[in-house]
């Protein structure tokens, strides 16, 4: 019987949850199973977006037939030929025999090379930037090369915008009834299993993975269906966030990942000395038997954190076996960026230390925290100085707060009465907010930050701050009353470039509206992304310079849903697209076999793919383009770059960073 999901009116997941397997690839233990994503669009033309893993072959059919009804299946999408999901391909092929294959020629060869099904006149190759058209989707293609085969490509969706993202942005585990990350709480339950997913299957190749979350970073994006785990249609970017640091290897904290390889346990008591006096300074910690615990959670931790220690006897004269696996799994992964510290115990001759620093000094940008601390047999009065030492060592890296504790109280307070840090002010939190008026029969509006209660019993009062310059303000002091709307998390980014990007001087903001709710006063709110609303009529007002301060009686109040209210850090988190850099292709030259990018001019005569080993012959020159600049302007007071056509800046506008106007943003591009 089928058990398909729904993702959007037109679209279906027709995958399967497999919670049998016990090493997904032979090597990756996965608890909580593994999905394997199949999705089923229904247009003009149906669409199958990749098949399933054989082991769950009877229900991805059963899904297929189902959701297709009586309809034929026109296209079938293969983003990537791993066989977890290409593996039902020719199944596919023998009971659908009329679908054409939509694919890049990297995939057909490999379609050839696993399959016997003569594909002859059955295949649809596409290239980058190429379109199809099913119905009223669009679907354009877009290479992904390693991310995490050669092969691999993303579709597009530009109707309903979907990005297709192949194994990018998927995650271990059985969705169990699931489909959308936003009905788990994916950042907190889900997070280490994505992580070990991305670190151990896509880790190694960063370079790969930043190229394309610069092409994703120029299309609007409001689905992403992966091959595993959960489809995204809210909060991506927190998940986005993630990816960045994990492709450019930069550690999520700073924090130590101690794994240790232990025979009879005085290689593990060293370790555990030196964690407990990592910890008594403020260092987090996460510890690993390399025994015990398989490599890919160690992969996981040591992406996660700044520090690592290796503790490993020597064993054969050589690295304990299973550090030694570990620590192959490391450098294959090209974990960058890391300070390492390394003990080691020998009770003949200590090698294992040397012999790791020798492995690990392969990865670049690898800083190694001396001296090994050694141990004959058993650790020693002289081993808790060392081991003291390092653990000092690694903390003044962690925790350098902890040094200014100890310093001087003069000094401390001297410095802290000369600087006045913008940052200092960020770290206010503030709720986001419409402020409405009305003066003449015409309704105006802006964004504000600034709203509080400032009296409590039962006349209570608030206090807005509003820009000088901001049409509204010159509003409301016309006026003496005005309504606070209170913004919720749901308050899309349109709205805030409505009621903040633009002036009432030039547009009416309101316009299109297809609300006009008004409170007792008359003055418009906004019934929608809206938890509460106040009537508010003004009772002082104080001239702060660039901004005045009105304090006001609460005339009205109701609460309009539950929804939480956006603060002001929510903004910036999750409403306010990332930048968006220009896609820019540089000069260079690209490896045909595996897409591998040399930038420069001259490739050199001996120069070696360091991705799939292959030679000149088989890089294709690169012409470079000219980079886009975008105009606009920024703000000299904190840096906020806004992009903008047109010669000047509407004369309200407000820095969205720093509330600083117009006048004290200059002209820029990037
Ligand atoms: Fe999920 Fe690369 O296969």
């Amino acid at each position: 019987m089928q058990c398909v999901k729904r993702v959007l009116p037109d679209l279906f997941w027709v995958g399967a949850d497999d919670r049998r397997l016990s090493c997904f690839e032979g090597v990756y233990g996965v608890p909580n199973g593994v999905s394997y994503n199949s999705y089923l669009m229904l247009d003009g033309k149906t669409v199958l977006f990749d098949t399933v893993d054989k082991a769950v072959a009877r229900t991805f059919f059963e899904n297929v037939a189902y959701v297709l009804g009586n309809r034929k299946l026109d296209y079938l999408v293969i983003h990537h030929m791993e066989p977890d999901h290409a593996a039902t391909i020719e199944d596919l092929m023998f009971r659908y025999p009329e679908v054409t294959v939509v694919c890049n020629s990297k995939i057909e060869t490999l379609l050839k090379q696993f399959f016997d099904y003569d594909f002859a006149g059955k295949v649809h190759i596409v290239n980058e930037g190429d379109v199809l058209n099913v119905g009223k989707h669009s679907l354009t293609f877009v290479n992904a090369p390693m991310v995490h085969w050669p092969e691999v490509m993303m579709s597009y969706d530009s109707t309903d915008k979907i990005l297709f993202t192949a194994d990018a942005f998927g995650t271990f585990g059985a969705l169990n009834g699931h489909i959308f990350a936003d009905e788990v709480d994916f950042m907190h339950d889900w997070l280490d299993e994505a992580r070990r997913y991305y670190t151990n299957i896509v880790g190694k190749y960063g370079v790969q993975v930043q190229n394309i979350l610069k092409k994703a970073a120029a299309l609007e994006i409001n689905y992403v269906c992966p091959l595993h785990g959960f489809v995204w249609r809210s909060h991506f970017n927190d998940f986005l966030e993630k990816y960045l640091q994990w492709s450019s290897y930069t550690p999520e904290r700073k924090g130590v990942c101690l794994a240790y390889a232990s025979v009879y346990g005085h290689t593990e008591n060293m370790a555990n000395i030196l964690a407990g006096k990592l910890v008594d300074r403020g260092v987090s910690v996460e510890m690993f038997d390399t025994s015990v615990i398989p490599a890919s959670y160690i992969v996981a931790s040591a992406f996660k954190n700044s520090h690592l220690v290796f503790a490993s006897t020597t064993y054969n004269a050589g690295i304990f076996v299973t550090m030694e696996n570990l620590l192959h799994d490391i450098v294959a992964h090209n974990i960058q960026k890391r300070k390492v510290a390394l003990l080691e115990n020998g009770s003949w001759a200590a090698t294992s230390g040397k012999l790791m620093k020798d492995l690990l000094s392969k990865i670049p940008n690898t800083e190694f925290i001396t001296p090994t601390v050694s141990i004959k047999s058993a650790p020693k009065a002289k081993t808790m100085d060392e081991l003291d030492a390092l653990a000092d060592a690694i903390a003044a890296d962690i925790v350098p707060a902890k040094k200014a504790e100890t310093a001087p109280i003069e000094e401390a307070v001297v410095e802290k009465a000369l600087t006045v840090e913008k940052e200092a002010f960020f770290q206010f939190t503030y709720g986001l907010e419409v402020l409405t008026t009305r003066v003449d029969g015409v309704d105006y509006g802006c964004i504000i930050n600034s709203a509080v209660q400032v009296s409590e019993g039962d006349k209570k009062k608030v206090a807005v701050s509003v820009i000088n310059k901001n049409h509204t303000c010159e509003m409301l002091k016309k006026s003496g009353k005005f309504v606070v709307s209170v913004l919720t998390e749901e308050a899309p980014f349109s709205l805030f470039k409505q009621f903040g990007f633009q002036s009432g001087r030039d547009v009416d903001k309101f316009e299109g509206a297809d609300y006009n709710d008004r409170m007792a006063n008359g003055i418009r709110y906004l019934p929608v992304y809206t938890n509460a609303v106040f009537s508010c009529e003004v009772i002082q007002t104080f001239d702060l310079g660039v901004s005045t301060l009105f304090i006001a009686d609460v005339v009205e109040a109701k609460v309009l849903s539950k929804a939480p209210s956006a603060t002001y850090a929510y903004y910036h988190a999750h409403i306010k697209p990332k930048n968006n850099p220009a896609p820019e292709q540089k000069e260079g030259w690209r490896c045909k076999v595996c897409g591998y990018f040399y930038e420069g001019h001259e490739l050199p005569k001996d120069y070696v793919c360091p991705l799939c080993n292959h030679g000149p012959d088989d890089f294709e020159y690169v012409p470079g383009t000219p980079v886009k600049k975008v105009k606009g302007f920024i703000c000299k007071i904190c840096g906020h770059f806004e992009p903008y056509d047109g010669e000047e800046l509407p004369a309200d506008y407000v820095c969205p960073l720093c509330n600083h106007g117009r006048d004290d943003f200059e002209p820029a591009e990037r």
